[in-house]
């Protein structure tokens, strides 16, 4: 094992800086290597036929980084509960809107069933330094257990909401339920609680803000979840600008001539 090295992040070219429209991205080496793995083949999976448990152990290999929402929430009872959620992301931000899976089966997670009862909850996104307090909290212990106590992180009280946001959290937002999706298993129990919250209050750490007001990765060290518990890094970012139809459409046109046009009746397969 080599020692851990925290953060490091720089901005690096692009893969490929010279690319032009419709270029294969066979014309770097990085890209013919990967081209060349093609010989192995694929293997191809019908879910419906599947080992769930291979389903979910592939699924959660594949389908990465995933942000991971760490959510403060409160029962009915006033029991406390903190637990990581990597089946998470934004929907919009006009309203702001945040989606979390909490998976069903054999128990309902606490966090979906003290969502439902209180309506209020905090997602903290975590970061490199307290990586190993947030992953103590996904603790299958019982209700009455607070995992606040078993991570060692620190309660900051909510602007407007009961469940205490995570201190040392640099990114936390405050959320109301907005929807609640019950999604079913062939068998018709419950295979997770789709949870739709509205973002109230997002509190950010002034120490991770740039000149802009956004958050700069490299101070934020946020980490993300990969396969198994496995977690990843924010490694090297490199920045590829967002192309705009009005801007590009005569070089597009030049360069790829009429196979541009789907109704050009062409289908590109190689370069
Ligand atoms: C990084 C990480 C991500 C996780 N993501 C999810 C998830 O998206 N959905 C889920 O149901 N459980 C997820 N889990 C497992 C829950 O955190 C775990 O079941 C926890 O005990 C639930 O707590 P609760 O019953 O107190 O709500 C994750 C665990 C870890 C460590």
């Amino acid at each position: 094992m080599t020692a851990f090295q925290p953060g490091g992040f720089k901005f690096t070219d692009s893969p490929d800086p010279a690319w032009t429209f419709g270029a294969s991205s066979s014309t770097t080496h990085f890209g013919r290597q990967w081209a060349e793995q093609e010989t192995q083949g694929w293997k191809t999976i019908d879910t419906s036929q599947e080992d769930p448990r291979y389903l979910y152990a592939l699924s959660i290999s594949g389908i990465v980084p995933r942000p991971i929402a760490f959510v403060s929430s409160i029962s009915a009872k006033n029991e406390e509960n903190l637990a990581p959620f990597s089946w998470f992301n934004q929907v919009c931000t006009n309203p702001p809107i945040i989606s979390i899976s909490c998976t069903g089966g054999s128990r309902q997670k606490d966090t979906a069933r003290n969502i439902l009862e209180t309506k209020g909850f905090t997602v903290n996104i975590i970061s490199e330094p307290w990586a190993v307090q947030a992953n103590a909290a996904c603790i299958d212990a019982p209700a009455e257990v607070n995992e606040w106590v078993v991570s060692g992180l620190t309660k900051e009280p909510s602007t407007s909401i009961a469940p205490a946001r995570v201190k040392e959290s640099a990114f936390s937002m405050e959320c109301e339920l907005l929807q609640h999706i019950e999604v079913k298993n062939a068998a018709g129990g419950l295979a997770a609680n789709l949870i739709l919250g509205t973002v109230k209050y997002i509190h950010v750490r002034n120490a991770v803000l740039d000149e802009r007001g956004l958050v700069d990765p490299a101070k934020f060290m946020a980490v993300g979840r990969l396969g198994d518990v496995a977690y990843s890094k924010v490694g090297d970012g490199f920045r590829i600008p967002r192309p705009a139809w009005a801007e590009e459409k005569e070089k597009l046109q030049d360069q790829l001539g009429d196979v541009l046009w789907t109704t050009s009746g062409n289908i590109r397969s190689e370069s």
